[in-house]
C-alpha cells in the first residue's frame, strides 16, 4: 500500500498514431531524440525523474546558497552520516561528477578495477584513468532463462552455483582469476554496484559484499560501494537474507555500507532528487584528496557542483528513501510491474530487479536477428503503439558483446499508477500479438564513440 497521496499533478497527452509515425522517423528511431511531450509514458530511466515530496518542496526554500560553509551543506552530511553512516561528504553535480572525483584520486594509469558489473559512466572514468575496468558477475546475472527458479529468503551465500535471490552478487572466483592473472598489486580498486544497474538491478546480498570486503583486505585494494540504488537493495536483503528479516531499512542500509572505505552517490536514484551526487568516505586522506580534486571539477567542496537548495531536497530525499514503507512499495511496484507483463504474455527477466522491469528482446521478436537490433525494434513499437519510451541495452547500445537483447523500462519513483503500467502491459501486448509486422533495424548514421552510440546514432528500417 503507498504512504503518500498526490497533490500536484502533470498533464500528460498520449499524441495520435500519425503523429508517433511522424515523430518516430523524425527521430531516427532513436527515442532519445523525441521530445518528452509526445511521449506517454515516460519509463527512459528512473535517474533523477522521480516526484520529489511536498517536505523537499519545502526545503527547497531552505537553501543556503553561501559558497563555503553553508547551513544547506551541514544539514546533507547529516543526512548521509544518519542514513548511511559516512560523515564526512564531498558533494558533486551527479553520480559521474563523483565519480570523477573518486576515481580520479583513487586510480593511476595501468591499474586494474573490478566490479560486479560496471555502469557504463563507471566504466568510462575508470578508463579515462588509464586503469582497466573488469566486471565480475555472478553466472546468474545474465541467465534470463533460469532466473526465478529459487528466489525466495536465504542466507545471501555466494557460491558460484549462485541462487538467483541475488544475481547482482559479485563473483569473487572470477575476481580471484583476475587476480591471478594480472599479478599481485595490479587490482587496485574493487567496486561494488548495489543494486547491479547493468545486471538488471538485481540484488547484491550483505553476506557477499562481507566477503567482497575481506577480498580486498587480501589484495590490499580499496573497497567502493556505489550506493545510487542503496535503499532498493536493502529491501530486497530484507525480504531474501534471514539475518535481516526483523531489521529496518536504514539498519541494513548502514549495515551493507559500513564494509567500504568510501561510497559514490547518485543522488538522482535514492537521494530522491531530481540533481546530485556525492562520494563519502572515513578515510581522512582520502577526503582531502577527494576535496582537492572536487575544487577543480566540482565546486568548493561545500556545495561541489549543487546548489544549497538541491543539497536540502537531497538531504530529505535521503531521509524518505529508507523509510520502510516507502522501500517497500517502491520494490513491491516494480514487481507488479513485471506481474502485469508477464499476464500479458511479455517475456521478462525474472525475478524482477529494483528500478525496471527488463524485457527479453529476442524472445519477444524471434525473427529479428541481433545484427538488425531486436531491442531497438521493439523499442520503437512500443512508442509506436503506445505512446510509452524505454531503453534498448543490447547489441544497439553494447556493441561487440554477447549482452542479451534487453529493453530497459525504468519506473521514476513516486510517479506513475498502476492505470499507466497497466497501459504499458497491454500496448507490449499488442506489440507482440502483430510482431510479425515487425522488421529489424540499421543504422543510417553513427557517432565517432561507438561506446556512446545509442544516445545519438540514427536508425531505419531494414527494406526487404
Ligand atoms: C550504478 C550507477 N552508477 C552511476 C550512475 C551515474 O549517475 P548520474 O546519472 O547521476 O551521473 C548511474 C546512473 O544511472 C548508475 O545507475
Amino acid at each position: 500500500m503507498v504512504t503518500y497521496r498526490s497533490t500536484m499533478v502533470e498533464r500528460i497527452d498520449l499524441p495520435s498514431r500519425e503523429t508517433r509515425e511522424r515523430r518516430l522517423e523524425e527521430a531516427g528511431y532513436n527515442v532519445f531524440n523525441l521530445a518528452a511531450a509526445d511521449v506517454f509514458v515516460d519509463l527512459l530511466t528512473d535517474s533523477g525523474t522521480g516526484t520529489m515530496s511536498n517536505d523537499q518542496w519545502a526545503a527547497l526554500i531552505r537553501g543556503d546558497e553561501s559558497y563555503a560553509g553553508s547551513r544547506s551543506f551541514e544539514r546533507l552530511e547529516s543526512a548521509v552520516e544518519d542514513v548511511m553512516g559516512f560523515p564526512r561528504v564531498v558533494p558533486a553535480h551527479q553520480g559521474r561528477g563523483a565519480e570523477n572525483v573518486l576515481y580520479g584520486t583513487l586510480l593511476e594509469e595501468g591499474d586494474v578495477v573490478l566490479n560486479n558489473t560496471h555502469f557504463d559512466t563507471t566504466r568510462a572514468h575508470v578508463a579515462n584513468q588509464g586503469a582497466d575496468p573488469v566486471d565480475c558477475p555472478v553466472d546468474a546475472a545474465f541467465d534470463l532463462e533460469s532466473a526465478g527458479a529459487d528466489a525466495g529468503a536465504g542466507t545471501g551465500a555466494d557460491s558460484e552455483t549462485d541462487s538467483h535471490e541475488f544475481a547482482g552478487n559479485f563473483s569473487l572466483e572470477r575476481a580471484r582469476s583476475v587476480v591471478d592473472d594480472a599479478g599481485e598489486g595490479a587490482v587496485s580498486v574493487v567496486i561494488q554496484t548495489i543494486t547491479n544497474n547493468s545486471a538488471a538491478g538485481q540484488p547484491v546480498s550483505v553476506e557477499n559484499t562481507r566477503r567482497v570486503r575481506r577480498f580486498a583486505d587480501e589484495i590490499d585494494a580499496t573497497f567502493v560501494i556505489d550506493a545510487c540504488r542503496f535503499a532498493e537493495n536493502a529491501a530486497f536483503v530484507r525480504e531474501r537474507e534471514n539475518e535481516f528479516s526483523d531489521a529496518s531499512i536504514d539498519e541494513i542500509a548502514r549495515e551493507q555500507l559500513g564494509y567500504a572505505d568510501a561510497v559514490v552517490m547518485s543522488g538522482k536514484k535514492d537521494g530522491l532528487a531530481n540533481i546530485g551526487g556525492f562520494v563519502a568516505t572515513t578515510d581522512r586522506d582520502l577526503l582531502a584528496e577527494c576535496k582537492q580534486r572536487a575544487i577543480l571539477y566540482e565546486g568548493f567542496p561545500t556545495y561541489g557542483g549543487m546548489a544549497g537548495r538541491d543539497m536540502e531536497a537531497m538531504a530529505v530525499g535521503l531521509r524518505e528513501a529508507v523509510e520502510d514503507a516507502y522501500a517497500t512499495d517502491r520494490i513491491e511496484q516494480v514487481r507488479t510491474f513485471g506481474r502485469l507483463l508477464e499476464d500479458a504474455g511479455v517475456p521478462i527477466y525474472t525475478p524482477v530487479g529494483g528500478h525496471a522491469v527488463y524485457l527479453d528482446a529476442a524472445a519477444a521478436l524471434p525473427h529479428v536477428p541481433s545484427a538488425e537490433f531486436p531491442g531497438q525494434a521493439l523499442v520503437c513499437e512500443l512508442y509506436r503503439e503506445g505512446g510509452v519510451r524505454g531503453v534498448e541495452l543490447g547489441s544497439f547500445a553494447f556493441p561487440d558483446t554477447d549482452r542479451p537483447e534487453l529493453v530497459r523500462l525504468a519506473l521514476p519513483r513516486r510517479t506513475y499508477h498502476r492505470d499507466h503500467l497497466e497501459h504499458v502491459a497491454e500496448t507490449a501486448r499488442t506489440v507482440l500479438e502483430k510482431r510479425e509486422a515487425v522488421s529489424g533495424l540499421e543504422l543510417a548514421s553513427e557517432p565517432s564513440i561507438p561506446e556512446l552510440r545509442h544516445f545519438t546514432a540514427e536508425l531505419r528500417p531494414v527494406s526487404r
